[in-house]
């Protein structure tokens, strides 16, 4: 069976928007910064400020040059921390070679911090606090687990790349201790020896890779649920574009043997962006507390 992501986000976003209506005073707002002119980082930062318009948030979108300096990227931000009408601020990555992500992830207020990446909000993910911001992707993809297969115990979970966008913080999701979830996770890199017998061993599959055709059926456990996190283009003359989106999966041959498996595109990258409008949400709220009744915001 097909992953829904697309129809999951969408009932969520609809979710999402009903309560922005029923806000009377100030709306939710997110600042994304785009850094110069990558053609797929424009792409993400359009989605993510079109789907703001559509839940009803202020949407702040600034662009600035490649050449920007550091020491103005981080006053940018300094800014945004000081402006009490931003809820959530986001710098989409990568960044130029000449501005060092991590200072400029550690200049977002951690209240703020709607991509989780702050050392604050990983922190507050790995002991299990619930006020903290988890990354928007790990939290699509824990989100779209727990709606297919209900019951994640003792399950054991295979994640393949040990980012600290996707990789690390998922396992630190997956193998928290809360009812219906307590998995066991093996998180593999590129040194990872006998990948194939662990891949093998996975009730659940993810692969965050970046690159095409990585996940063939033979590795794959009959019966397996499994998650395309990769994101990779393929060169398509017959396309207009010149090329396609496509996972780290060999998607029809896998999706033989799998009990469950997301496409590319329409599984995962639509409940990252659900979730992105989750966190800036929850900041809000967060932020208004005492100001506006309280509403819990649904997953
Ligand atoms: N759908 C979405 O919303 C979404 C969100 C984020 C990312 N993505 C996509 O997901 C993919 C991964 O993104 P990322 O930022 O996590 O990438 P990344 O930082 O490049 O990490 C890739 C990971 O894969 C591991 N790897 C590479 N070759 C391997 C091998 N032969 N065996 C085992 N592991 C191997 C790397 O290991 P080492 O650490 O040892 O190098 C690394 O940990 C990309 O295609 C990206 O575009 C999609």
């Amino acid at each position: 069976m097909i992953l829904d992501g697309k129809g999951i986000s969408t009932k969520l976003l609809a979710q999402y928007q009903k309560i922005v209506q029923s806000l009377s005073e100030r709306k939710p707002s997110l600042a994304v910064l785009l850094v110069g002119e990558d053609p797929p980082s424009q792409i993400y930062v359009d989605r993510k400020t079109k789907a703001c318009e559509h839940v009803g948030f202020k949407s702040i979108k600034k662009r600035f040059s490649e050449s920007i300096t550091e020491k103005n990227l981080l006053k940018e931000i300094s800014y945004l921390n000081e402006d009490a009408q931003v809820d959530g601020i986001l710098v989409q990555l990568p960044l130029p070679s000449h501005i060092n992500p991590q200072k400029v992830t550690l200049a977002i207020n951690p209240d703020k911090d709607v991509d989780g990446f702050h050392p604050l909000n990983m922190g507050k993910l790995l002991i299990g606090d619930p006020t903290g911001f988890v990354p928007c992707t790990p939290l699509g993809i824990k989100v779209l687990l727990e709606k297919t297969l209900s019951d994640l115990t003792g399950k054991h979970v295979i994640i393949i790349g040990r980012s600290i966008i996707v990789g690390k913080p998922l396992a630190a999701l997956l193998m928290q201790r809360e009812p219906r979830l307590n998995c066991t996770v093996t998180i593999t890199n590129s040194y990872s020896k006998n990948l194939k017998e662990l891949v093998a061993q996975g009730d659940i599959l993810v692969s965050a890779v970046g690159r095409p055709l990585f996940v063939t059926a033979d590795m794959v456990q009959e019966g397996a649920t499994v998650i395309d996190v990769g994101i990779n283009r393929v060169e398509e003359p017959k396309n207009n574009r010149g090329y396609r989106i496509v996972g780290d999966v060999d998607f029809e041959k896998v999706a033989s043997k799998s009990a469950y498996i997301t496409p590319v595109p329409g599984g995962v990258g639509p409940m990252t962006i659900a979730m992105l409008i989750h966190n800036t949400l929850k900041s809000f709220m967060q932020r208004e507390k005492g100001k506006i009744p309280f509403q819990e915001i649904p997953l």
